[in-house]
């Protein structure tokens, strides 16, 4: 406590000595690039920093450059107050691990927060202190390029991850020479823009952003997330960095929230474009009434607040509550005691090598398995000769995915290299047929000839790493380019050679291709990987290890469907083949092609005797709920059993199923086990008719199985008791 009144006097002493100027500095936040001769600075000089004109620099990487950085302001500026250094380090730095979707994919809460406290490590060699990360927006549209950066489709899950990820990058305490700030983004409703164009409007209910949007924010905070930036975009006409109903009323004050507030690149100036702001020094008022601490990449904060308080539109306590919370901030990563602590000690070789192991682990744990007919998977151990099809074969630098700008692509691994690496003992032949997203069809032939002599094809079709993350949407997600042409051409061949074609898929979101799992033996989801791409699938294709991710987004049948996801309430008229006037498609099911939650292994596993206790609960009860599992297949393997609930009857319209749990299992061929879940009651509390939070009595369905599959789910029903 006493350490505590001793910061905050250290705190406010410091900003009763500072200038307007530098005040306004603390609030700012600038961009490196690099010139030849090292880092430069965005829009200002080093000088700015000297003058402690800017408080605040990001994409600033190698602990040389930041120590040169930091010793401009630590050594010469006039109250030597460290910079914040901040990076989007959203799935590794260096060693890059799979795009946050394909991690949500897991289902293993050890498993997101090591990745995040890896990357934390070696970001924090670097001498960064703050990252990006991690990106909680529940994303429904897949045409929406950054639903690679998130969690997926379901709320409770991005709560989970939230949690595990704050602690992962945060560690035991902030001022730990390993730990880095982390930040929940984006607040709030991103995912849901219109058409799923990046940057497009959102308007969401009430209900739903309580329901599916805010969750996940919550848990971060309540994991004692260091900062917070809102969304670039409007939430039905109010920009979220000028939301002060969303911002300065709901997260600092209903919620609590008291760590910092980062504006998204530009986001300030960009009050401009959404028509709510005439200049900076509106655009700045309307940020800072909101709440907006940092102003990233804008410049509004220097150039307009101080006409803003001249005209008496903001006032000085609120300038001087941002930088106390910047100051409380840096000061929390421990930057005041020692401004080097991070960036001063390499990381070992050894060190480097085990992330890599382990990027290699969590890799293969987030591949779903999708298809495996006829067992096509593993490949057998008497295969003598394999062809590796296709533009994602040997495209090792495609493998990191989204947001790895620091990362050398020429270390990641290719399926091609991963399989060599291997298989020694087999004739791996590689044929790439087409481009990514090319028109050339000059190689396709010979791939063809190459495919022809194999016993089996490995075929790697996909997104190249840039058509998925921020600012790139899609409004077709078939293969690009000749790609379809080229896999129908291979299966076709193949057919009539008898020859398995295993697909490995490579996207940052579901892609829309139902001909494909028509045609293919066996479909790996690999998403992207990052570094050990390549040797992490050679592991689940050779048998090494069993698939066991499940897959965090339903996948559409067709761009009709969209948005298609697992957590929709009920018609008044369902879906019903004898009657016209229900809610269908005359041309498509209602349902996705894979459902949330699909992913096989190559065990086989049988639920049975599902036990739910007790079967009246209070909201203060914990529900206990158990079921058995058989695996009767032939490999051991782990299944992930999930668990879900369905409120038939309330005063509001409940969803059919919300996830509520999950489970991994690991059973050996002929063993069984008894998986047993908990759940808290409250768990099963909601937004009410008035919006305020409620526990109802009735009957509740308590489900659990393999995925959001309804038929493949056992059911009891309980009943719940005010
Ligand atoms: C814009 C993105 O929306 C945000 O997620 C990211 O953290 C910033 N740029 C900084 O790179």
């Amino acid at each position: 406590m006493n350490a505590k009144v001793d910061r905050m006097t250290r705190i406010e002493s410091l900003i009763s000595e500072m200038t307007l100027s530098e005040k306004l500095g603390q609030l700012t936040m600038t961009a490196c690039g690099y010139a030849v001769t090292g880092p430069t600075i965005a829009g200002d000089s080093t000088e700015a920093i000297k003058a402690g004109t800017i408080g605040s620099l990001l994409n600033l990487v190698g602990a040389d450059h930041i120590r040169q950085m930091q010793d401009l302001a630590v050594a010469h500026s006039r109250l030597k107050i460290p910079l914040l250094i901040a990076l989007d380090v959203i799935h590794g730095l260096r060693t890059i691990f799979p795009i946050p979707l394909a991690e949500a994919a897991m289902f293993d809460r050890e498993g997101w927060e090591r990745t995040a406290r890896e990357a934390a490590h070696e970001a924090a060699a670097d001498g960064i202190a703050l990252t990006f990360a991690p990106m909680l927006d529940v994303a429904r549209d897949p045409r929406w390029g950054r639903i690679a950066e998130g969690p997926g489709e379901d709320p409770w899950l991005a709560s989970e991850i939230a949690r595990a990820k704050v602690r992962g990058f945060q560690g035991a305490q902030l001022s730990d020479r390993d730990a880095l700030a982390a930040c929940a983004k984006h607040y709030c409703g991103y995912g849901a823009v219109t058409a799923g164009r990046d940057y497009a409007s959102t308007d969401v209910s009430e209900r739903t952003l309580q329901e599916v949007h805010l969750p996940a924010f919550r848990a971060a905070l309540e994991a004692g997330v260091a900062s917070v930036m809102p969304a670039f975009t409007d939430l039905a006409g109010i920009p979220m960095t000028a939301n002060r109903a969303l911002l300065r009323e709901r997260l600092r004050g209903q919620y609590g929230f008291d760590g910092v507030i980062i504006s998204d690149y530009n986001a300030i100036g960009e009050l401009l474009r959404h028509g709510v702001a005439a200049d900076l020094t509106e655009a700045a008022t309307l940020a800072l009434n909101a709440g907006v601490d940092i102003d990233m990449m804008s410049n509004a904060y220097r150039t307009g607040l101080p006409a803003a308080l001249e005209r008496g539109w903001v006032q000085i306590a609120q300038i001087d509550q941002a930088v106390h919370r910047v100051l409380t901030l840096k000061t929390r990563l421990g930057l005041f005691d020692d401004p080097y602590r991070r960036g001063s000690v390499p990381e070992s070789v050894a060190a480097l090598s085990e992330r890599r192991r382990f990027a290699r682990q969590i890799g293969a744990r987030s591949v779903v398995m999708l298809q495996n007919v006829r067992a096509t998977l593993p490949l057998p151990g008497s295969i003598q000769r394999l062809c590796v099809a296709g533009p994602l074969a040997d495209a090792a630098a495609e493998m990191g995915g989204c947001w790895c700008p620091a990362a050398r692509t020429d270390t990641h691994v290719s399926v091609l290299q991963g399989l060599r690496a291997a298989l020694p003992e087999v004739a791996i032949s590689h044929a790439p047929g087409v481009a990514i997203n090319g028109d050339d069809r000059s190689q396709i032939e010979a791939a063809l000839e190459q495919c022809e002599r194999a016993e089996a094809i490995v075929l790697c079709l996909g997104e190249a790493a840039s058509m998925s993350g921020e600012a790139a949407s899609r409004s077709d997600l078939d293969l690009p380019g000749l790609q379809r042409g080229f896999a129908q051409a291979v299966f076709e061949s193949a057919s009539t050679h008898d020859i398995p074609v295993i697909v490995v898929l490579f996207s940052g979101r579901p892609l829309i291709v139902p001909w494909l799992f028509e045609r293919a033996d066996a479909v790996l989801a690999a998403w992207f990987l990052g570094t050990e791409a390549g040797n992490a699938i050679a592991d689940l294709l050779t048998g090494a290890q069993s698939p066991s991710a499940r897959s965090p987004v339903s996948w559409p049948r067709s761009m009709g469907q969209v948005p298609v996801f697992f957590a929709q309430r009920p018609s008044g008229r369902p879906a019903s083949a004898n009657d016209h006037y229900t809610s269908k498609y005359l041309d498509a099911p209602n349902e996705p092609l894979i459902n949330f939650g699909h992913g096989l292994t190559y065990g086989q596993f049988r639920y049975s005797n599902l036990r739910v206790a007790p079967e009246a609960v209070r909201e203060s009860d914990t529900l206990g709920i158990e079921v058995d599992l058989a695996n009767v297949g032939s490999h051991e393997a782990e299944e992930t059993v999930f668990l879900f609930a369905h409120d038939k009857l309330a005063s509001v319209s409940r969803p059919l199923l919300e996830l509520k749990g999950f489970r991994r299992i690991h059973l050996h061929p002929g063993q069984s086990g008894t998986v047993r879940l908990s759940m808290p009651a409250s768990e099963l509390c909601f937004p009410g008719v008035d919006l305020e939070r409620v526990f109802e009595p009735g009957e509740v369905e308590i489900l659990v199985g393999p995925s959001a599959e309804r038929t493949r789910l056992l059911a009891q029903t309980i009943v719940l008791k005010t």
